[in-house]
């Protein structure tokens, strides 16, 4: 019979047990990261709770067999060995590449403006957090503001250069939160944020070499796909990179000459500026289409394409849909707006 048990965390996640060894030798084997400290069952920082199978504890010397449904069972992750397929709940486990979030209070460095109506925004993070605060490429951060009001906002800036964290801000005088927020940026010394957040990220290293990489972002989108640009520019990725940047007119482009340097400097880097109403761009010399249609017509096939966009339901769902008639599985496609506007 063989002695290597599986272990089910949380529900969601199986784990293969190594035989004899205790439940955190094996959970990070796998890649989890859990809290731990002596090794010994005497700190108790590794409590576990063993909700089925049958575990060897060896300090404090426990023989436990729990069939499911029976009262759950303190134990500890360090000392017991599993004895069967077991369960377990396991408070603060993160999944491999998954990173804690965390609430930082960040100096505001600079706020400057780009256009009519976008921001960037420089924030500082304090030195404790400049050592333990990670994210990923494409991930996002919640703005806290006094009130205890939210709002979610891409990190601009790649997670290689982690000193400062870049978002770009659109304030309008009709979004009242956005008024808020800029207020608060423009005249306080301090911000608190929440991060990291967000499943649309990528990591250069996890990064298959024939895969065509496709960025496509909306309006302040571009935040997003600017992080995941220079993220793969900042790890010298050879694989052929596709930015499209859509915006309604010329004048919504801001930053638009660092794309366009990073094409000029590197043969893989593609850049596309499409403008969807041309008659309100005097001057625009450029493409005019509406994004999902410019990127649809570039392509013969999304076979080995992963697209990463970041853009309003209408304009991602569009997206998707056109490009499935061309051959890419959704799974091919991320985007926050699958979390946070599921389509039923
Ligand atoms: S790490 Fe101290 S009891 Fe497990």
């Amino acid at each position: 019979m063989s002695d290597r048990f599986t272990i089910t965390v949380n529900d969601t996640h199986e784990v293969s047990a190594e035989p004899g060894l205790p439940i955190l030798d094996s959970l990070r084997n796998a890649g989890f990261t859990m809290r731990f400290s002596c090794r010994n069952g005497v700190c108790e920082i590794c409590k576990t709770t063993l909700l089925a199978g049958s575990i060897r504890q060896r300090y404090p010397e426990l023989a436990l067999q729990l069939e499911a449904g029976q009262p759950s069972s303190q134990i500890f992750a360090c000392t017991a060995v599993p004895c069967s397929d077991i369960q377990v709940r396991i408070k603060g486990l993160l999944r491999p590449g998954e990173i804690q979030v965390k609430e930082l209070v960040c100096d505001i460095a600079s706020v400057e403006q780009l256009n009519e109506e976008v921001y960037r925004v420089r924030l500082h993070l304090p030195v404790t957090g400049r050592q333990a605060t990670e994210f990923h490429a494409g991930q996002y951060l919640e703005l806290i503001l006094p009130d205890e009001r939210r709002a979610a906002f891409s990190i601009g800036s790649a997670p290689d250069f982690s000193s400062d964290i870049e978002l770009h801000i659109r304030c309008t005088p009709e979004g009242e939160l956005s008024v808020a927020i800029m207020d608060h940026l423009k005249n306080s010394p301090s911000v608190k944020i929440e991060l990291p957040k967000g499943e649309c990220y990528l990591e250069a290293s996890q990064l298959a070499s024939d895969k065509v990489i496709v960025l496509a972002a909306a309006s302040t989108g571009f935040s997003q796909i600017k992080s995941i640009a220079e993220h793969l520019l900042a790890n010298q990725v050879s694989n052929p990179i596709h930015i499209y940047w859509g915006a309604r007119v010329e004048a919504d482009f801001y930053l638009e000459k660092l794309p366009l340097q990073w094409a000029s400097e590197h043969t893989n880097v593609h850049v596309h500026l499409v403008v969807s109403e041309p008659g309100n761009s005097p001057g625009w010399s450029g493409r005019s289409a509406l994004l999902p249609d410019a990127i649809v017509a570039d392509f013969d096939h999304f076979e080995n394409v992963e697209i990463f966009t970041s853009g309003s339901p209408g304009m991602v769902y569009a997206l998707l849909d056109a490009c499935e008639l061309k051959g890419l599985n959704e799974v091919q496609m991320h985007a926050d707006v699958f979390a946070y506007a599921p389509r039923k």
